[in-house]
């Protein structure tokens, strides 16, 4: 299984919907993933001899970093950020200049901990030290970058302690080296120049919300503040500051960023709650297709209505294009809804009442009722209508793609009653099998011959 992140501090935790969604989901790439993972669980083998770097890998990391350690394993394509490609050599957490590679401590670290805010695990509780030891080396096996090089460590003198003074120099710093260019005036993108930021393998991602440090990857001690900004984060668009600011100046940054920490949810009372969660939703309304977007990603949407390949990769252009058929035993075949703004074959002929009305009631344009399954869509019966329409808002923008999807495939009636007996009154669980390819068609446009679309 996939194993939550260990996080020192615990997280904002998500609403109860999207836990369940995402339990749901995790349970399909499990689906997915089943073969290849076997029955592995994450436990040490009591007595066992510590096992060597590529089982413990294959094991435990290849699932997100790939068999061959480029980033893009079965639930890879489900993460953001993506998980790293080892063949390219380059850390974001470092305790070494721009350019090098990481110490081993730094890997120990990072895996030991896990990134915070990511879908990255901590392993200090799950496998003996050996087996991190073992799999550092594996890690870098990867990358020839590794081969007779040494990393050239950073030096840092003693912590500069927080005061009144420091965090008012830090904030000097903050603003003579424009941190809010990217980050905002506010820690929390207020004013940024740059909002949107790619990763060095095109992903896109987020500027770090300074003010919530238990996101921050590396940790968020002053020393670990200090760090990131003075050996950048490599991959990403965070630079190193080395050669703009001293050491001093930049322990002063580090206590001014970690004098901007908001009062996490768990330490508020519950008038502080609410005005923090009457803010959030200001903010939301304000940017719905954002806020549509992140629902889209988090809820796994794409996992089930995409078409993937053998290796469970998604087929490339087709992210939401549905076409990705589910068999559930023995209630039918069901082909995922192409939900790219395709006006055709897609949901860009649809109402919003449309889309409202098959996510909350299970109703189809044509007024066919779905089962529960594979789309548990009473799930999502209990999303705040704000959510909904941010979805919605989100869904029109994804750019179309042609392919048309088949009607379900439904069973005779005595098939279906056996089965829901069996599943009502045995308790048996209905096996779902998720299908490799596409089985949805691109339609050729302006083809006069074409069936009428949609459904
Ligand atoms: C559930 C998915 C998942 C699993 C399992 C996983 N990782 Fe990761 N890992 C990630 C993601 C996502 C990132 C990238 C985070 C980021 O870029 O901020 C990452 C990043 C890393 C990094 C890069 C740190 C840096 O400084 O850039 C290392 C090293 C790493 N993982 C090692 C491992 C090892 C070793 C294992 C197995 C013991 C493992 N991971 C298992 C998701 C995973
Ligand atoms: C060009 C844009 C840019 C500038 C300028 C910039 N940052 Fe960042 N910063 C980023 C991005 C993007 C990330 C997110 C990296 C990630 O998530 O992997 C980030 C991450 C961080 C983090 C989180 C580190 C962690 O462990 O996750 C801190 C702290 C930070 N920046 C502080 C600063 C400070 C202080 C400055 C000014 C000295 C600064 N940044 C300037 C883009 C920028
Ligand atoms: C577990 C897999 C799964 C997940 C996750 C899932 N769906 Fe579906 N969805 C389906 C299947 C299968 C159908 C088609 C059912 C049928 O036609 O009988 C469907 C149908 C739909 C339809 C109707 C489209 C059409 O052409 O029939 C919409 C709209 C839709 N889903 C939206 C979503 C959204 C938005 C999400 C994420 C919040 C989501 N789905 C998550 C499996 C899933």
């Amino acid at each position: 299984m996939i194993p939550r992140p260990v996080s020192r501090d615990p997280a904002p935790q998500p609403s109860v919907p999207s836990v369940l969604l995402l339990a749901t989901l995790i349970t399909g790439v499990l689906a997915l993933a089943g073969r290849q993972m076997g029955a592995q669980d994450y436990a040490a083998h009591p007595g066992g001899a510590p096992r060597d770097g590529a089982t413990v890998y294959a094991a435990h990391c290849a699932e997100c970093h790939g068999a061959s350690g480029k980033g893009d394993g079965p639930a890879s394509f489900l993460l953001s950020p993506h998980p790293r490609d080892f063949s390219i050599g380059s850390y974001k957490i470092r305790t070494t200049e721009t350019g090098s590679v990481p110490t081993d401590e730094d890997l120990l670290r990072s895996i030991r901990r896990g990134l915070h805010g990511t879908a990255m695990p901590g392993w200090e509780s799950l496998l003996p030290d050996t087996e991190i030891r073992n799999v550092v080396e594996h890690v870098k096996s990867y990358s020839p970058s590794f081969a007779g090089t040494r990393p050239q460590i950073v030096t840092v003198g003693a912590d500069v302690v927080s005061s009144p003074a420091s965090v008012a120099r830090g904030f000097a710093v903050y603003e003579r080296l424009q941190c809010g260019a990217c980050h905002g005036a506010d820690g929390r993108g207020s004013g940024a120049v740059a909002t949107e930021f790619e990763d060095d393998w095109g992903q896109p991602m987020r500027a770090a919300d300074l003010t919530e440090p238990w996101t921050f990857r590396g940790g968020a001690t002053a020393r670990d503040v200090f760090m990131r900004f003075r050996t950048g984060m490599s991959g990403t668009p965070m630079p190193s500051f080395k050669d703009s600011a001293t050491d001093a100046e930049m322990w002063d940054l580090a206590n001014y960023v970690l004098s901007l920490a908001r009062k996490p949810v768990w330490a508020m009372n519950a008038d502080e709650v609410a005005a923090h969660y009457a803010r959030e939703e200001a903010e939301a309304n304000a940017h719905p297709i954002e806020r549509g977007r992140h629902l889209v990603d988090s809820m796994g949407c794409a996992l089930c209505h995409s078409p993937l390949d053998d290796s469970r990769r998604v087929l490339p252009g087709m992210k939401l294009a549905g076409g990705m058929r589910i068999r559930v035993e023995p209630f039918g075949d069901y082909v995922t809804g192409n939900l790219t703004s395709d006006v055709e074959t897609g949901l860009g002929g649809w109402t919003d009442e449309e889309i409202v009305r098959v996510m909350t009631q299970g109703i189809l344009r044509d007024g066919t009722r779905l089962l529960p399954y594979p789309m548990d869509w009473p799930s999502f019966s209990t999303l705040a209508s704000d959510d909904l329409r941010a979805i919605i808002a989100y869904l029109r923008t994804v750019p179309p793609v042609s392919n048309r999807i088949p009607p379900p495939r439904r069973p005779l009636l005595p098939i279906y009653l056996w089965g829901k007996f069996r599943m009502l009154i045995l308790g048996a669980d209905l096996p779902m099998t998720f299908h490799a390819g596409n089985a949805g068609t691109p339609v050729a446009h302006a083809d006069a011959a074409a069936p009428q679309g949609g459904r």
